[in-house]
């Protein structure tokens, strides 16, 4: 962990009522484009609090952006970006419009067919359009990260990007933004920056002790307050706490200098593209086999992970290792997000179509080794059905 780069740009301007600071943190002089979900921001009142701590500037709005964004809906809003000359884009909700967002921010600006942003991951963007966020919804790290997921519709394909220049300028974190969730994306939320950290941190000893232990404490503060997020949805300091937990899941830091496994997101991505779960019920279905398939390549951290976050002591390297992974699953569980394919009516005739879209994804050779296959892929599944 001797060499590497740890750079983010995103200001956080987190609390009650900081909607207000909106005022210094946009440029006076911008043309604001606010972008939006279905009808949640404006329905809880949101939209209205941004639009009024945006005062007299240039505002138009671009609704409609729906949860794992489409390509489709996207290049609606570049078009009214470059009709309209918009120079600003502030994003309003959860990881589907931020991440929505920061397409934008890349597409309005840029020269050649857009899905090849896509095809490249990013590596072709040259420019972005600045832009900011209003978090309502804890679960991604969207608000302070490089990276986005766009889905086109038309091909079932939901690809990753990354790019240094769709850090969002800043992000306004309220936690009391988040009491009119429900408690479905509650509970997917607490799932998703928890497969996100483990994500970082279940892969094998990297001599980096600091980067355990926040993602140790990461994790185990999801365990203590995920299912006091669900039963006391107005309770200020579980919300915020959550909020900034999500945040820091995926804001790079925890993942510095450290291996790193992203099959279980990978493989997730293909069942929303084909089958339109949501993601972090893509995930609870992936993780707790995939950690078991990869067992013996992981049991070490395993150990660490069981001991750390579950006070699993007792028994051999194999039985604590089990244990742990039992204990994941029963997590999501209770908190109301399904491990099972079952649970979604998916079933055995279902998976060779995912593994055919994982291939032609291209996504052959994942894990902090390289070697997680479509084959190992094909197992994970069989062993979630
Ligand atoms: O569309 P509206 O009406 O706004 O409703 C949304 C949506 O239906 C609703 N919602 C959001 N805030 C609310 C609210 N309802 C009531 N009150 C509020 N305060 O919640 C629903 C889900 O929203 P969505 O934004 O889709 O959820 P989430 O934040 O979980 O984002 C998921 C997307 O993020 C991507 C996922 O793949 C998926 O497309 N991810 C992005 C990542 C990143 N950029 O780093 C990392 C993640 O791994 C993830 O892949
Ligand atoms: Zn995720």
């Amino acid at each position: 962990m001797n060499n590497f780069d740890f750079y983010n740009p995103t200001r956080i301007a987190f609390g009650e009522g900081k909607i207000a600071e909106l005022d210094k943190l946009v440029p006076q002089d911008a043309k604001v484009l606010v972008l939006f979900g279905g009808e949640s921001a404006r329905r809880t009142g949101t939209l209205a609090e941004v639009k009024s701590s945006l005062g007299n500037r240039q505002v138009s709005e671009f609704g409609g952006i729906e949860p794992n964004p489409s390509f489709e809906t996207l290049m609606k809003a570049v078009a009214q970006v470059r009709e309209q000359n918009v120079d600003f884009l502030l994003a309003v909700g959860g990881g589907s419009v931020i991440d929505g967002t920061k397409f934008v921010a890349a597409a309005a600006v840029f020269e050649g067919d857009e899905w090849d942003i896509l095809l490249q991951g990013g590596n072709n963007i040259k420019r972005a359009l600045p832009f900011g966020s209003v978090l309502t919804l804890p679960a991604t790290g969207s608000e302070m990260n490089k990276g986005a997921v766009v889905t086109r519709k038309s091909l079932k394909a939901k690809l990753p990007f990354h790019s240094d220049l769709v850090f969002p300028q800043f992000s306004v974190l309220d936690p009391t933004k988040t009491y009119t969730l429900p408690l479905r994306q509650v509970g997917n939320g607490v799932v998703d920056a928890f497969v996100h950290v483990v994500e970082q941190y279940l892969t094998y000893p990297a001599q980096a002790p600091v980067q355990d232990r926040f993602a140790e404490g990461l994790l185990l503060t999801l365990t203590e307050i995920g299912k006091q997020a669900l039963v006391d949805p107005e309770n200020y300091e579980i919300r915020a706490s959550l909020m900034w937990t999500a945040t820091l899941a995926l804001n790079g830091l925890i993942g510095s200098g450290v291996p790193q496994d992203w099959s279980t997101h990978m493989l997730g991505h293909e069942l929303t593209a084909l089958h339109n779960l949501d993601h972090a019920q893509t995930l609870a279905i992936v993780l707790p086999s995939m950690l078991r398939e990869r067992k013996a390549e992981k049991l070490d951290k395993l150990v660490q992970y069981g001991e750390r976050v579950w006070d699993i002591r007792d028994g051999t390297p194999e039985e604590r290792a089990e244990a742990a992974i039992a204990k994941t699953r029963n997590f999501f569980e209770s908190l109301g997000v399904k491990t099972r394919l079952s649970d979604y009516d998916l079933g055995e005739s279902d998976i060779e179509s995912l593994i055919e879209s994982l291939e032609s994804h291209g996504m052959v050779a994942l894990g902090e080794h390289g070697d997680i296959t479509p084959d190992v892929c094909r197992r994970v599944l069989q062993a979630s059905l």
